[in-house]
């Protein structure tokens, strides 16, 4: 990893604690971001300063989390998240994501949706003036993959499926046991269009394109946080 982008995923976990107040429950995002902001907080936790518990969007998230000391609340009927605070694969200026490329899109929408307040962490290289440089992940039903690599093809995606980074001879997996697929659409001019289309086809049980969810982001540059707003 490039030791500046670590440095900025750092900061904008840094930065990202003074959303976060006692008493809050809060969603945990996936990847790398992510996984440095959940570290901070299990600091400030174990020493005392912040008292909160945490829905994880993923088993590696929920791992981590129990490792640093947050306690963890299963999902529950009227259950509402204060503030969670995840990464992003891409974000353009009218906070419109991609995520997925961890693999851990449905949890993270579904807890997103279930939030009063997402806020997005990342480093600079993520904010771009347009989506779609980043190939948009879907969640599939293994059962379906034929035909929605056929939709998405159709639909000008180039869709590959992902495969598993310890054994690329196999599929990777998401944590609810369905496949990953990585569409290749180029710039997306109209992305409330495409995901209107990708939500008509059955079989996709999610995709990456977060639009209206984010209320802030931390973009983090050299050595400033920058706080954007949709
Ligand atoms: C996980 O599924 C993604 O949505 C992540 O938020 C994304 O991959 C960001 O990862 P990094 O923080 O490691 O760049």
């Amino acid at each position: 990893a490039d030791p500046q982008q670590v440095l900025q995923k750092q900061l904008a976990a840094a930065t990202a604690l003074r959303w976060v107040r006692s008493g809050m429950r809060l969603g945990l995002g996936t990847g790398s971001t992510a996984a440095a902001f959940i570290t901070l907080l299990g600091q400030a936790v174990r020493a005392g300063e912040l008292r909160v518990e945490a829905v994880a969007t993923s088993l590696a998230s929920e791992t981590l989390a129990r490792e640093v000391g947050i306690p963890l609340l299963p999902p529950r009927r009227g259950l509402r998240l204060d503030l969670t605070i995840d990464g992003a694969d891409e974000l353009d200026d009218r906070l419109q994501l991609i995520k997925g490329g961890g693999g851990a899109l449905l949890r993270e929408k579904v807890v997103a949706a279930a939030s009063d307040y997402l806020l997005i962490i990342a480093d600079s290289s993520k904010h771009v003036a347009q989506l779609g440089r980043f190939p948009l992940p879907l969640e599939v039903v293994p059962f379906a993959l034929p035909w929605v690599l056929d939709a998405v093809a159709k639909l000008g995606g180039a869709p590959e499926l992902r495969l598993a980074t310890a054994n690329p001879a196999e599929p990777a997996r998401s944590d609810q046991g369905n496949l990953l697929v990585d569409c290749h659409f180029g710039e997306l001019p109209n992305p409330p269009e495409l995901a209107r289309q990708l939500e008509q086809i059955p079989g996709i049980v999610e995709h990456g394109l977060f639009l209206d969810l984010a209320r802030a982001a931390v973009v983090a540059q050299a050595d400033t946080a920058r706080v954007l707003r949709p």
